[in-house]
């Protein structure tokens, strides 16, 4: 195996093994079909290490994490380990894997499948042709800028945060966005409010300075609260949004719920380093660990077979294997299999066949086309 691809998997907590299980059967069947091999090793975050280790993610974790091609995480947290006054908690995980590894964009692409139009709050015909992708900020901002938590008497009370912004991290997440743009409608959004945020009119020269690198790129600049109403009125406009750490935070969850339920989206955070293949990245649906689902075998695990068909496509170069995935993810739901979000949200259930975790990753695996010239 010393030439296989070396993915971590961190199954973390909830319904986070059940997903991650079923994304690992698809991709092992994958692999099978396209002839390459694929080491997998497990690392405990969130929850499950806090029990084992007495910490959310161990330093020889985030090292190993750190020395794979990639990283499949499912998710963390869980009442067990809610308490917001403990000093250990699960999504300290995710804050020592991203800052630790470097992962400064994450990429949510939000596309409608055909046959789940009915599944959105949205009417379908503003969902037709919605093929987006978030590009967000991840390690700068608000949420990483110094604060004074709330003090003071009752009625003279105050707090504070800060949001900076270095042109450097403007400059590489943009760059990511324009690159990401040319292989799909080439259209850039950068989103902010520039009209109020002296960060946000940073972002603006940044963004105009490096769109002079992309001719081929259309860029344009959007203010936060319109690109808000435009995401429900008139999704299909959008290609890529590409915006600072808050702003990205709330728009994605305005965009994941085109899609229909939050089980179907797969997500990426990437960084600057490359492995042999690829670009490193750490993938993961968008989904929490949905405990009152988890041990049920009832959560939809698209999302996650989606996050690793873009696991294999970025950090490892396996695009052949991605498309393969995801075609099977869409023919499956061609053929009316549907995990219990998806048959609550129908408007119909007439040729619906409603199955769990497993079933559904086996409908997918069932599907995988073999690569041309090895079918039979
Ligand atoms: N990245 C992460 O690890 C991450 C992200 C968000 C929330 N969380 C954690 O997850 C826990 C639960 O959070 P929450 O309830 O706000 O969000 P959630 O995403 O876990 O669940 C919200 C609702 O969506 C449903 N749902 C979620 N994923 C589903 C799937 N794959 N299939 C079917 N239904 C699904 C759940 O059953 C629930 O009703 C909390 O501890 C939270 O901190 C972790």
């Amino acid at each position: 195996m010393s030439d296989a691809y070396r993915i971590v998997a961190i199954p973390g907590d909830g319904v986070g093994p059940e997903v991650v299980g079923a994304a690992r059967r698809v991709v092992d069947a994958v692999a099978e079909a396209f002839g390459f091999a694929v080491a997998w090793s497990d690392v405990a975050a969130g929850g499950v290490a806090i029990d084992a280790h007495g910490v959310a993610i161990r330093p020889e974790d985030v090292e190993r994490c750190r020395n794979a091609d990639a990283v499949l995480l499912g998710a963390v947290g869980g009442p067990a380990w809610s308490d917001p006054s403990s000093s250990v908690r699960p999504e300290q995980a995710l804050f020592a894997l991203r800052g630790g590894l470097g992962l400064f964009a994450n990429l949510r692409p939000v596309t409608v499948h055909p046959s789940l139009l009915g599944a959105s709050p949205l009417r379908p015909e503003l969902l037709d042709g919605v093929d987006l992708l978030i590009v967000r900020e991840l390690t700068g901002g608000i949420y990483f800028g110094d604060r004074t938590e709330p003090a003071g008497e009752p009625g003279e009370r105050s707090a504070l945060d800060t949001m900076p912004y270095h042109e450097r991290e403007v400059r590489r997440i943009v760059r990511l966005a324009c690159d990401l743009a040319r292989s799909r409608r080439g259209r850039v959004t950068q989103v902010d409010k520039a009209n109020v945020l002296a960060t946000s009119r940073l972002w603006r020269t940044v963004t105009d300075e490096v769109a002079r690198d992309y001719p081929d790129v259309a860029v344009a600049h959007q203010l936060v609260d319109s690109c808000a109403m435009l995401l429900v009125r008139r999704p299909a406009s959008f290609d890529v949004i590409v915006t600072e750490n808050l702003f990205g935070d709330i728009l994605s969850d305005e965009a994941a719920v085109l899609a229909g339920s939050l089980g179907m989206l797969p997500s990426a955070s990437l960084g600057e380093r490359r492995t042999a293949h690829g670009v490193f990245g750490l993938y993961e649906p968008i989904h929490g660990s949905a405990p009152d689902i988890a041990g049920q075998d009832r959560a939809n695990p698209i999302g996650t077979i989606l996050s690793a068909a873009m696991l294999l496509r970025m950090s490892l170069g396996r695009e052949d294997a991605a498309a393969a995935i995801e075609a099977a993810v869409g023919r499956a739901l061609d053929d009316g299999w549907r995990t219990m979000d998806l048959a609550d949200a129908a408007d119909a259930h007439d040729g619906l066949v409603v199955v769990g975790t497993t079933a559904m990753a086996t409908a997918v695996i069932q599907r995988l086309a073999a690569p041309v010239g090895l079918a039979s």
